[in-house]
């Protein structure tokens, strides 16, 4: 294993062209030690490959570089809620951050301790918050007076408590991209510093809510350090404020965001987040609890497509392949930069170089100009049936993907070692119209299906 001063340095170690444990050896790109063309060809393309020991090896890493302060890593399952991958991070004792009563239910299929569980999100239904507390996770993250009113209400009927942290928005400025921006006053997420200090006394005073941590996330994608300082101060004031008020608080829950490496980012190592967040935070009497999904995952996985058609349109090439952005929508919905590279030959680049090459577009085949994977990219030529990876793809790309064109949705394979697991098998015609029912028969609202009138 690595050292555990972080990936960034690790992933700009000279000469290194792909990251973890992706390897551009004799000409081909390996998944640990299973040669991905030979891979495409047995389970077809496109396809999502993840690393098991790339996922293992950040979740450690990451324990590691916070050890001083034994932190709760609860895994934030949106970023990719494979039940395979669940299951292996709830193997490694991580926790889940979760948004919604279906990642529930992943996490608790795959084996994840409900105590660990954080439930985040500005929305969450009475549904959801029954089937929670029912299931006896940590604490919700509340984010709105209503909210907590709502949670109240539901603990109140079922008879059961319900942990709270009450999500505060700091207010600083994550300088990440607008649309994953959270942490400022503008954003709909958490609640200002001052009326999360009302509505965490609201909780304590509640007969069935349990104030048990402050929380705060700021946004995602985040390469600096200094937000995260700022924000960890502000949140562990108010913590220490309220404690001598609140018996049962005891987390102090940072969020996620830790920036990873796309392209050239500056991203920290773990040991510069470990530097400024250890020294606000130890000895106050709180246990911090992270919720990284992109730092665990996301450079844990590639995206297997092949090369359909070259074509020349006025002065512009595009190599058309056979993914599209309902398989990864990053690029066109936040400009997000993957490495792009033929899965053999010569071996890309060093890390944070693009190389020369012809400029492309390597765009996917739906029916929309935003479908692309990137624009004006330097590439070496490739022709009709050449496999292309698309790198770092191993957080917010299949979770986000949809049958958009009814493409259906690639299969998710896990390697480990010399070895591969098919974890999501391709989507078929016939799995895209199974809810649908066309000859389903017309009724008036008050009768039963089907029911003649
Ligand atoms: N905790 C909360 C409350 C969150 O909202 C998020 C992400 C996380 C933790 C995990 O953040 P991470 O460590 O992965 O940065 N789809 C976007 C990212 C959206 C992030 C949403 N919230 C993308 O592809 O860049």
């Amino acid at each position: 294993m690595g050292s555990p001063a972080g990936f960034a340095r690790i992933l700009r170690a000279p000469g290194k062209t792909t990251v973890d444990h992706f390897d551009h050896r004799d000409g081909r790109l390996h998944c640990e030690h299973v040669p991905l063309d030979a891979l495409a060809a047995e389970v077809g393309t496109p396809a999502f490959v993840y690393s098991a020991s790339t996922i293992r090896d950040h979740a450690s890493r990451l324990h590691e570089a916070f050890a001083s302060l034994d932190p709760l890593i609860c895994y934030a399952a949106k970023a990719n809620s494979n039940l395979a991958v669940l299951e292996l991070l709830a193997k490694e004792g991580c926790g889940f951050d979760i948004v919604s009563g279906g990642e529930l239910a992943r996490v608790l299929l795959a084996g994840g301790d409900p105590a660990k569980v954080v439930f985040s999100g500005v929305g969450k239904t009475e549904e959801e918050m029954d089937a929670a507390i029912r299931a006896g996770v940590l604490m919700f993250n509340v984010e709105s007076e209503e909210e907590l009113d709502v949670l109240g209400a539901v603990a109140t009927r079922l008879e059961l408590d319900a942990g709270v942290a009450i999500r505060v928005n700091p207010d600083v400025d994550p300088k990440t991209h607008r649309y994953i921006t959270t942490g400022k006053k503008e954003n709909k997420f958490g609640v200002d510093l001052e009326r999360g200090e009302a509505l965490a006394r609201r909780a304590v005073a509640h007969p069935r809510l349990v104030l048990r941590g402050i929380q705060c996330h700021i946004g995602s994608q985040i390469t600096d350090v200094k937000p995260f300082a700022e924000a960890v101060e502000r949140t562990r004031d108010l913590a220490l404020r309220l404690k001598p008020d609140a018996p049962d608080l005891a987390y102090l829950d940072m969020g996620g965001g830790y920036g990873i490496f796309y392209k050239d980012e500056n991203a920290p190592s773990l040991k510069d987040y470990a530097d400024v967040i250890e020294p606000v935070v130890k000895d106050c009497g709180l246990q911090l609890v992270m919720e990284p999904g992109r730092l665990i995952v996301g450079n844990a996985g590639v995206m297997l497509t092949r090369v359909l058609y070259n074509k020349t349109s006025g002065k512009r090439r595009f190599v058309i392949v056979d993914a599209g952005m309902n398989d990864l929508i990053r690029p066109s919905l936040y400009e997000g930069y993957h490495r792009i590279w033929p899965v053999t030959g010569e071996p890309p680049p060093p890390l944070g170089e693009e190389g020369d090459g012809d400029l492309v577009d390597v765009v996917g085949p739906v029916c929309e100009s935003g479908d692309f994977f990137a624009v004006d990219r330097p590439l070496p030529v490739v022709t009709r049936g050449d496999l292309i990876a698309v790198m770092s793809v191993g957080a917010y790309a299949a979770v986000m993907g949809s049958n958009y064109n009814d493409r259906p949705r690639p299969p998710e394979v896990l390697v480990d070692g010399d070895r591969f697991a098919v974890v999501r098998e391709r989507e078929t015609h016939a799995d895209m119209m199974r809810k649908e029912r066309p000859d389903a028969t017309y009724r008036s609202l008050g009768t039963s299906e089907g029911a003649s009138t």
